[in-house]
């Protein structure tokens, strides 16, 4: 695959697309002394946003093929019943996704917009290259004469180049991503999405419902989990000179009923000094003690929707599974 000297254009025997953005899109994310003051907080916990190298992008597809991991398949099962009712109430629209990883739900809504307003461009944001490259086939195998946009970036720097697209929009982030983000994120989040779109544009969010206890924790205790896991300490070694031996940990995921959400943890087997030599940072981890990598919403959708109210996104309607374990809800911005 070949690059050109603005780091766009890709193009394979198969397949043309385009995709913008250096491959260490904010420099603010991934910036040390934010790792350091997190890792050094209380509890120590990372940004999730360290699950999201090549390996830890390939190990989440592999979790979404999980049994235990009803969420992919819940949230399929939605969008194969009403992407084509989705089309009907929006009519068309420019499609962008935010965190659209490999894209495989997403070819649902493409078909169901290409069969019903004859779309001819979708944008995806993801933090992650390698994945929005996958995207890119798995879209254009569906629809080959689509154009696809991807960016490489976070979620903000995304929304600031979606901006200029036509309206009406249908801004989409499936797969629960947004139960990923703390309450101050998620505000950051909407106010961004709110600026970028344009009143009578569309918000769809797949997000996680509450439920019991032993159906979550099985989602979030099988072997992809815990690999994918364990693989942020790799990226951290990799990215800041780190030395975790990945063996001295161990993956900790449970319910955390109070606050509505699962939460990820590596907690340490023995007692370890951990030095990340790019960050010239040390810290003592003693036996038992834990690191947070991730928190998993599990929402209730009307309190959910009321954030999204917050910022003008007003809830027109919601669908979920029959089991009720997984929501797909439709806001439009006033
Ligand atoms: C939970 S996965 C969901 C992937 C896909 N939407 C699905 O439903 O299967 C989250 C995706 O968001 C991307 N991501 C995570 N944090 C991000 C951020 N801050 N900015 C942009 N993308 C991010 C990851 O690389 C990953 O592909």
């Amino acid at each position: 695959m070949m690059q050109n000297e603005l780091g766009t254009a890709e193009v394979t025997a198969e397949y043309k697309y385009n995709i913008i953005g250096a491959d260490v899109p904010d420099e603010t994310l991934f910036k040390g002394d934010l790792l350091v003051a997190s890792l050094s907080g209380s509890p120590r916990h990372v940004n999730s946003i360290y699950y999201y190298d090549d390996t830890g992008s390939l190990l989440f597809e592999r979790l979404c093929g999980e049994k235990t991991y009803y969420l992919f398949r819940t949230e399929r099962w939605i969008l194969t019943e009403l992407a084509k009712t989705i089309a009907g109430i929006t009519g068309p629209v420019s499609l962008v996704e935010l965190g659209s990883g490999n894209a495989e739900k997403t070819t649902l809504l493409i078909d169901a917009y290409v069969g019903t307003h004859g779309l001819t461009s979708y944008a995806a944001v993801d933090i992650n290259r390698s994945i929005l490259e996958r995207a890119a086939e798995n879209i254009l195998s569906v629809s080959s004469e689509l154009n696809f946009l991807g960016i490489v970036g976070t979620y903000q720097t995304g929304l600031a180049e979606i901006k200029s697209l036509i309206s009406p929009k249908l801004l989409f982030c499936l797969g629960s991503t947004i139960g990923n983000m703390h309450d101050d994120e998620l505000d950051s989040l909407l106010l961004s999405a709110r600026s970028a779109l344009s009143p009578g544009d569309y918000f769809l969010v797949g997000i996680d419902l509450d439920k019991e206890t032993e159906i979550l924790e099985a989602a979030y205790n099988n072997q992809s989990a815990i690999l994918t896991n364990l693989c942020v300490l790799q990226h951290l070694n990799w990215r800041f000179g780190g030395d975790f031996d990945l063996f001295q940990f161990r993956h900790v995921a449970f319910h955390n009923k109070s606050l509505h959400r699962m939460e990820s943890h590596l907690e340490a087997m023995r007692d370890q000094l951990i030095n990340l030599d790019k960050l010239e940072f040390s810290f003592q981890l003693k036996k038992g003690e834990m690191i947070r990598t991730e928190i998993m919403r599990k929402v209730e959708i009307n309190t959910f929707s009321e954030m999204f109210g917050r910022y003008r996104f007003k809830q027109l309607k919601y669908w979920t599974d029959l089991d009720r374990r997984y929501a797909v809800i439709l806001f439009q911005l006033s």
